[in-house]
């Protein structure tokens, strides 16, 4: 976020609890997750509504119009330790709005962002950014890119599919910005209080600096 002044990082926070909260801030704890639990049929439902569906990207447009200076137009990311969210996986997505609200995945900014949506505004902007394509980038390093594919191979796929796309509920991260994933990979590996994962902790434990470079070199590269 080294780019942003704090001006405009306040200014964004500041337009979005304005314009878009219609959730009060002293909103219980419990209400949230009884809130949350409901999203996921939610999103179900407007999927299979066109009606429900066109109505929801309008709204994801406009919310998104918040989210661009950190994650960049239609969502390829505008800075290195900002993810991309075009292509991103649609529950995976709730997934992770509902952890920065109960901090399980700590992001104090993210968090007052997600606090201030409501639930039709959360459900349109993830079908928004997952209805969008992420911008491809070759390896800088094809050679480390190739070393990268061999560790992807042996255990990463088995989640994340053979082209790093995921599915409904585990992430896509072909073409997610390298700094990000590196960033994430050494977050879950340390145990960081920032981002915690038993499945990911689990399959990086092992995993040295050099073949965190590797695999990255490799999954950023994949369209
Ligand atoms: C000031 C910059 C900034 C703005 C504005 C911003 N974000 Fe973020 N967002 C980030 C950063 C940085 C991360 C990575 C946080 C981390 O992992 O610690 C992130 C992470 C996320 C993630 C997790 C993605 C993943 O791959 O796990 C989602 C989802 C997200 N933001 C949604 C939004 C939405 C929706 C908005 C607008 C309402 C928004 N963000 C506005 C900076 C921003
Ligand atoms: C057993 C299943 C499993 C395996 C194997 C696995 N992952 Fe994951 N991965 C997950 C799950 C589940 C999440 C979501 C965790 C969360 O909510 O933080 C995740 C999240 C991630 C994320 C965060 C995505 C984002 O947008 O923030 C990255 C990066 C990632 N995995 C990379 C890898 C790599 C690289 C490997 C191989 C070394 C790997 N994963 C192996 C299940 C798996």
């Amino acid at each position: 976020m080294k780019k942003l002044s704090l001006a405009s990082i306040a200014g964004s926070f500041i337009c979005v609890c304005m314009c878009l909260s219609s959730v009060t801030w002293a909103q219980t704890t419990r209400a949230q997750s009884s809130a949350d639990v409901d999203l996921n049929a939610r999103l179900k439902e407007t999927e299979a509504n066109p009606r429900l569906l066109e109505a929801a990207h309008k709204t994801g447009a406009k919310v998104a119009s918040f989210c661009a200076n950190c994650h960049g137009e239609g969502g390829n990311s505008a800075t290195p330790e900002t993810p991309n969210l075009a292509g991103q996986n649609t529950s995976y997505l709730l997934e992770q709005l509902r952890q920065f609200v109960d901090g399980r995945r700590k992001n104090p900014f993210m968090e007052g962002m997600i606090r201030a949506l409501n639930a039709d505004e959360k459900i349109g902007v993830v079908l928004y950014y997952a209805s969008k394509d992420v911008t491809y980038k070759p390896s800088a390093n094809a050679l480390l890119a190739t070393k990268g594919q061999d560790y992807y191979n042996k255990i990463c796929f088995r989640c994340h599919g053979d082209q790093g796309r995921g599915n409904e509920s585990i992430a896509r991260i072909a073409g997610q910005n390298p700094v990000y994933l590196n960033t994430t990979l050494k977050r879950y590996r340390d145990g960081s209080a920032l981002r915690k994962d038993p499945l990911m902790a689990a399959n990086t434990k092992t995993m040295t600096d050099a073949d965190i470079d590797a695999v990255v070199a490799y999954v950023s590269s994949l369209k």
